[in-house]
């Protein structure tokens, strides 16, 4: 089955395009056997804060969600304080995923416009693809701050519509988070699931047409 009339590619960030545990994994001798537990609560209450701030109304943006929820994951872990800025430094430069180049440019060979679509602020942003040196790959990278409120409100997934003057059906959103693929789904995008991790898909009264294993199954089904 082919994915029609797309104008626009947009791309999640976290767990999409960049591996949020490389951080974690790169202090692993540190922080011992137990870093990957810490780095899924460090996500998980990070992405708790982002919903739990825009319910409040107490928009803080990423970088400030990412250390809080890290200080959280880190006295709950009892991980030694002295990890603190090494852990933040590498979440400024988390590992892209393999695929995402070659995914990026075939992409491109076929005119498709792309983005990336993320809670991430703007220098964040900047500076993962940058060091993924992604950044030229990318017709825009579009963040929620413009918003002042987090995935998976509507207003985010219009963001790409206005920026690329085309309708939701014309965006393929690409997640590997299931409550942001609900999210770009009922707003209207062709959501296509990029299941890295096997997950269950959320109960949230939406199921994705497509879902992909990793971005290199992306272009088969252009
Ligand atoms: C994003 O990049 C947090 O993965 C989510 O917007």
């Amino acid at each position: 089955m082919k994915i029609k009339n797309i104008k626009v590619c947009a791309f999640d960030a976290y767990g999409t395009c960049f591996d949020i545990n490389s951080a974690a994994q790169n202090l692993a001798k540190e922080i011992g056997k137990d870093w990957l537990s810490f780095s899924t609560t460090w996500r998980t209450v990070q992405l708790e804060y982002t919903w739990l701030r825009s319910l409040m109304k107490k928009h803080e943006d990423f970088w400030r969600v990412t250390e809080d929820s890290l200080d959280f994951a880190m006295e709950s872990h009892k991980i030694d304080k002295k990890f603190r800025s090494k852990l933040l430094e590498l979440y400024k430069k988390l590992n892209s995923y393999p695929e995402l180049v070659t995914c990026l440019k075939n992409l491109k060979e076929k005119n498709v416009k792309t983005c990336i679509l993320s809670n991430g602020s703007p220098s964040l942003l900047n500076e993962l693809t940058a060091h993924a040196k992604v950044q030229d790959l990318f017709d825009d990278l579009i963040s929620i701050e413009e918003v002042g409120i987090y995935k998976p409100h509507p207003k985010v997934y219009e963001l790409v519509t206005k920026k690329f003057d085309c309708k939701p059906e014309e965006v393929c959103f690409l997640s590997s988070n299931t409550w942001d693929i609900v999210g770009g789904g009922i707003f209207g995008y062709q959501s296509i699931w990029v299941d890295r991790f096997g997950k269950t898909f959320d109960k949230l009264g939406y199921q994705p047409k497509f879902k992909i294993k990793d971005l290199s199954e992306l272009i088969k089904l252009f």
